[in-house]
């Protein structure tokens, strides 16, 4: 199922964030927040949303919102690219709580309105690469994680950070399967300082709306240099720990999926080779193009896998 833009959603359309976090307590506080709200929102609840230009940005021509929005991979709502836009719509997202907590001094379980309160949103248009070979471009609008994680205090123990998906069977097809296509619930893991580096965000929006429910609302973590994978969804706990964190792909195939997982054309997946990608939406003449080391974001990101082995730790 395709979701039409509107084709008349402009800048001059798009409200504050403090009118956003108004309106997301206003939804909480109405019956069952299947509300339609703004306009011409992208999709069903999306309400307007806007964020300060970044220098992270790619100058890359975002990919089209139906492309964005209509192939997805969101395993808790089915296996095939249309499942997300299809089910997702059913998962009420407002109330969402974050739980923060392990190796910090101020664990706490924050309402989301609160949890993004403090942050000053950012529109980061990033590549997006994943490990299948496709590529889009998205323009993200979110905040830095480093900024979520300082307020919580790492203790000098930590040294990763690990994440889980929201867990709700009723809603999500996917984890009601009777042969669930990956162990519930949706985990991943960065270490400490890939968590801190400016480029890694926790994105709650996109073109200009709160993100659609496939892309992960109401908050998913977007790694740009890394494959699509470990930008986990829908994200309820974020924990500090001092051991490398199980991820969901790494659990379910060692040999295929790593936990750096870090975009590299030149070590192959065993059924896809990386040294190029398809770029959605770029049109069959387009043909493939060549992937990046990091996904082109070396010059921010390579310094962190100095002294390495990249290929033993894929
Ligand atoms: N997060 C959860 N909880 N469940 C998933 O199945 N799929 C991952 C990632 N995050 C997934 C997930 C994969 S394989 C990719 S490529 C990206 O989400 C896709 O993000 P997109 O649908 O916004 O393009």
């Amino acid at each position: 199922m395709l979701i039409r833009h509107a084709p008349d959603l402009t800048e001059a359309h798009v409200t504050p964030r403090e009118a956003y976090l108004d309106r997301r307590s206003f939804l909480l506080g109405s019956a069952g927040g299947a509300i339609t709200v703004g306009l011409g929102g992208a999709v069903a609840n999306a309400a307007p949303l806007s964020g300060a230009k970044s220098q992270y940005s790619t100058t890359d021509k975002p990919t089209n919102l139906e492309d964005i929005t209509g192939y997805n991979n969101f395993y808790e709502f089915g296996t095939d690219k249309g499942d997300p836009a299809a089910y997702a719509g059913k998962l009420t997202t407002s109330p969402w709580s974050i739980k923060i907590d392990g190796l910090v001094s101020k664990p706490a379980t924050y309402a989301l309105e609160d949890f993004v309160k403090p942050h000053g949103l950012e529109e980061r248009i990033y590549r997006h690469r994943c490990v299948e070979a496709w590529s889009m471009v998205i323009p993200w609008l979110g905040f830095q994680l480093s900024d979520a994680l300082k307020r919580a205090e790492p203790l000098s123990g930590a040294k990763y950070v690990a994440f889980e998906t929201l867990v709700r069977p009723s809603e999500m097809p996917g984890q009601a399967a009777y042969f669930p296509a990956l162990e519930w619930p949706y985990v991943e893991g960065l270490r400490l300082d890939e968590a801190m580096n400016p480029l890694t965000i926790l994105a709650v929006g996109l073109y200009g709306e709160t993100l659609p429910n496939q892309n992960g609302a109401p908050i998913r973590l977007v790694v740009p240099w890394k494959y699509g994978f470990k930008g986990i969804k829908s994200i309820v706990r974020i924990s500090l720990v001092d051991k490398q964190p199980p991820t969901s792909w790494n659990k379910e195939n060692a040999n295929e999926y790593g936990f750096y997982s870090n975009v590299n054309p030149e070590v192959d997946h065993p059924r896809w080779s990386q040294a190029s990608e398809r770029r959605i939406g770029a049109g069959l003449l387009a043909g493939r193009q060549p992937t990046l080391m990091f996904n082109g974001y070396a010059e921010q990101v390579a310094s962190m896998y100095t002294g390495m082995d990249l290929k033993a730790n894929f």
